[in-house]
């Protein structure tokens, strides 16, 4: 190979690789946050929200909103907004107890709501907007929220029913496994001794013919 060739296969693959990881870029922006959460009356819960951009955070141009909706067709309030800041619009259903628990130098818009309420239930909505990448995007978390903690013992319990039968399963294809290859020996053995008295006993049969003879 020319000296040229091994200075371009690496240059060639450095391109790829940047093309690679640029494509997606500008297509579209991502959002992460989880389906959905379930807060226990009375704790605080944190809603997670992050987003993967091409272009860093401008101030100026970037765009957030958390908003909240009891129900999927119910009138949708803004509670927080960025506008070159964070805005907690204290809405009187939240009042001092949510609070942005995020980093926006670290693409994360995630928020807490302290002291959880039954009435708080519902379907909480992350948007983000990141000049100049093009899309708007956003990501629905619905929140559930339980009277108690959900029981921890049918976890352990099945974690230990699960652990009992794997084990048990394991011992048990250990042992047929010592049978068979003992029954294989065995057999083998068997085998051995059947032929040497099928040979004894064409022996022994041969003899009587002989003499019948
Ligand atoms: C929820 O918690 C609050 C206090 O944190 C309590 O007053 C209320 O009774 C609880 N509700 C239920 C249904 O457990
Ligand atoms: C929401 O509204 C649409 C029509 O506006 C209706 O078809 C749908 O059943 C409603 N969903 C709920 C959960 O109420
Ligand atoms: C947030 O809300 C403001 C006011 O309604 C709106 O102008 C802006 O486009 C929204 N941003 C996003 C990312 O949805």
């Amino acid at each position: 190979m020319s000296r040229e060739a091994w200075l371009m296969n690496p240059l060639l693959c450095l391109m790829g690789l940047s093309l690679f990881l640029w494509v997606p870029c500008g297509w579209s922006m991502e959002i992460t946050a989880p389906a959905s959460v379930q807060a226990i009356n009375g704790t605080d819960i944190r809603l997670s929200c992050t987003f993967l951009s091409c272009y860093k955070v401008n101030h100026k141009q970037f765009s957030m909103n958390w908003t909240y909706r009891e129900c999927e067709n119910c009138t949708e309030e803004t509670f927080f907004t960025f506008q070159q800041k964070f805005i907690n619009l204290k809405l009187d259903r939240f009042k001092e107890r949510m609070e942005f628990s995020g980093n926006l130098n670290k693409n994360d818009l995630s928020i807490t709501l302290q002291d959880v309420k039954l009435d708080d239930e519902g379907i909480y909505t992350c948007y983000v907007m990141n000049l100049p990448d093009r899309y708007r995007d956003h990501k629905k978390i619905l929140l559930q929220v339980l009277t108690e903690a959900p029981p921890e013992r049918d976890s352990t319990v099945a974690v230990i029913v699960g652990a009992s039968v794997g084990g048990f399963l394991a011992v048990v294809i250990l042992v047929l496994m010592i049978v068979k290859c003992v029954r294989r020996k065995k057999q083998g053995l068997n085998a051995e001794d059947q032929k040497t008295e099928e040979e004894g006993k064409t022996d022994g049969e041969g003899s009587p013919e002989e003499g019948a003879k």
